[in-house]
C-alpha cells in the first residue's frame, strides 16, 4: 500500500449483470458488511438502469456510487447516452471510463475517453481512467508505449488541481475476466510507470494524489498481496464484486492494511 496520504479505494464493476432487484439486493449486503468503516473508501458501480435503486441503498452509508460509462456532453440528441448531469442528480460519484470492453466492443478511442474525463471532473465526478495492455502488445514489448498513450491520450488537459478526484485502473486485458491475474511485482512494476507518467503530466505533487488501482481477477486469495504494493491504491473487481462475501472480503484486506 502506498505510504503517501492515499486512501484505498475498493470498486466494483457490476458491468452487465444483475435486474434492479438482484442490484438492490447486493447493495444492501455490502452496506451491511462495509457500510460504516472509514478506512477505506469503497465503490460500487451498477448498470443505469440499478442506478437509482442502489443509490437509495447506499445513501445513508459510506458506500459511494459509480456509474460504468457516461456521454461527454450534458444534453441533447444522442440516443442512448447518459450525461455527467444525470449521473449527479443520482448522487453518483465515480465514473468508470475507457474499460478496456468499452474500447474493444464500442470503438472508444483515447480522445472519448479524455473528452469524458475532463467532462466528468467538470461536474464534480471522479472519473475511474482505464488503461491496459493486451498479451499480445505485452509480448512484443509493446507494453510501456501502450500505456503511455493511453495515459497521455486520456489525460489531456486535464489540471493537477483535480489530482485527488483523478483514479487510474491499471487492467492488463489479459487479465480481465480469465482468472489470471498479474503477479504483484509485475503490477507494481505497470503502477510505478504509471506514477512516473503522472509526475510528468501533473508534477510530482499532484501525481503523489492519483490512486491507482490494480483490475483483473482481483479476488479474496490475491487482494491483500497486490495492495501492499506501493503504487497499487485499490482495486476495481469485476466478477469478485458480484458476490457480497468476496467483495467485502477484498474490503476487509484494504482495512487491514490501511490500519
Ligand atoms: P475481473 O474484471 O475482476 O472480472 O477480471 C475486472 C474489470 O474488468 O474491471
Amino acid at each position: 500500500m502506498s505510504t503517501l496520504a492515499r486512501k484505498l479505494l475498493i470498486a466494483g464493476n457490476w458491468k452487465m449483470n444483475l435486474n434492479s432487484s438482484e442490484a438492490s439486493e447486493l447493495a444492501e449486503s455490502v452496506v451491511n458488511q462495509v457500510g460504516t468503516q472509514m478506512e477505506v473508501a469503497v465503490c460500487v458501480c451498477p448498470t443505469y438502469t440499478s442506478l437509482e435503486t442502489v443509490s437509495q441503498k447506499v445513501v445513508d452509508s459510506n458506500i459511494a456510487l459509480g456509474a460504468q460509462n457516461m456521454h461527454h456532453e450534458n444534453s441533447g440528441a444522442y440516443t442512448g447516452e447518459i450525461s455527467a448531469e444525470m449521473l449527479r442528480h443520482l448522487f453518483v460519484s465515480f465514473v468508470i471510463l475507457g474499460h478496456s470492453e468499452r474500447r474493444r466492443f464500442f470503438g472508444e478511442t483515447d480522445s472519448d475517453v479524455n473528452k469524458k474525463a475532463l467532462a466528468a471532473l467538470e461536474a464534480s465526478l471522479k472519473p475511474i481512467v482505464c488503461v491496459g495492455e493486451s498479451l499480445e502488445e505485452r509480448e512484443s514489448g509493446q507494453l510501456e508505449s501502450v500505456i503511455e498513450s493511453q495515459i497521455k491520450g486520456a489525460l489531456l488537459n486535464v489540471s493537477p488541481n483535480h489530482a485527488d478526484q483523478l483514479v487510474i485502473a491499471y487492467e492488463p486485458i489479459w487479465a480481465i475476466g480469465t482468472g489470471k491475474t498479474a503477479t504483484p511485482q509485475d503490477a507494481e512494476a505497470v503502477h510505478a510507470f504509471i506514477r512516473k507518467l503522472l509526475v510528468e503530466l501533473l508534477g510530482a505533487e499532484a501525481a503523489g494524489k492519483v490512486r491507482i488501482l490494480y483490475g483483473g481477477s482481483m479476488k479474496p486469495e490475491n487482494a491483500e498481496e497486490l495492495l501492499a504494493q506501493e503504487n497499487i491504491d485499490g482495486g476495481l473487481i469485476g466478477g469478485a464484486s458480484l458476490k457480497a462475501h468476496a467483495f467485502t472480503s477484498i474490503v476487509e484486506s484494504a482495512i487491514k492494511l490501511s490500519s
